[in-house]
């Protein structure tokens, strides 16, 4: 399973990036402006600095809702590093420009999917990766883990290469029960990567072998 980081912060994707866990780096609109990255350059530099901290992809969306818009931004930003994958929201004009991309090489990842049926269309254009959010399903009371193994199950039937990253992380057994269902990617903060590592007895275990080793010297 790949572990991605679910930020535009540059500080804890170094932080994410030194643990040698890291394989990738997803950002949206929301996560630039918390930022405060506005502005077509500084937005632009913003994701070049992120690629050069990470090995592995970046996504960074486009921002455009019609065809047109969104080729002309999507080239743009693929053109800034080989490691960027734009992201296109899940609309019709989204799945055209999917198709587009595809059939150029450009990798997409096709964000804001909610249903089974959003992934299939989405895998069925070309989308290098999917991004179910699981957490905004759960906030409105909705299975959102059901909804990756649904979509485990309809791209194992078809042997679909679309890989299904699974976004809207927001603790860390989301991450385990991704892992189980075999999401192939997860998104999330780094505070729900970080908590995978936590067991009150592996502290208490440390602590007891610390203070044997200093009662033995
Ligand atoms: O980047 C997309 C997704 O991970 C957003 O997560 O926490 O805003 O629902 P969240």
């Amino acid at each position: 399973m790949k572990f991605f980081i679910d930020t535009a912060n540059l500080d804890q994707i170094k932080e994410a990036q030194a643990l040698g866990i890291l394989d990738g780096v997803t950002t949206n609109p929301s996560l630039m402006a918390k930022e405060g990255i506005s502005g077509d350059e500084k937005v632009k530099q913003h994701y070049i600095d992120i690629c050069n901290i990470v090995d592995g992809d970046v996504s960074a969306e486009v921002i455009s809702t019609d065809f047109e818009g969104m080729v002309r931004e999507g080239e743009e930003l693929a053109a800034l590093h080989e490691q960027i994958v734009v992201k296109v929201p899940m609309i019709m004009d989204g799945i055209k420009a999917i198709k587009y991309f595809s059939s150029k090489g450009i990798r997409t990842n096709c964000t804001l999917i909610f249903s089974p049926g959003q992934a299939l269309l989405a895998a069925k254009a070309g989308a290098s990766y999917i991004s179910p959010f699981l957490g905004r399903l759960d906030d409105i009371s909705t299975d959102g883990i059901a909804l990756i193994y649904e979509i485990r199950t309809i791209f194992d039937n078809y042997l679909f290469e679309t890989e299904i990253l699974a976004a809207s992380i927001r603790h860390p057994m989301h991450i385990v029960d991704c892992a189980k269902i075999g999401a192939d990617i997860m998104t999330g903060p780094l505070s729900a990567i970080t908590a995978l590592a936590k067991h009150p007895l592996t502290d208490i275990g440390l602590e007891k072998f610390l203070a044997d080793h200093a009662k033995n010297k």
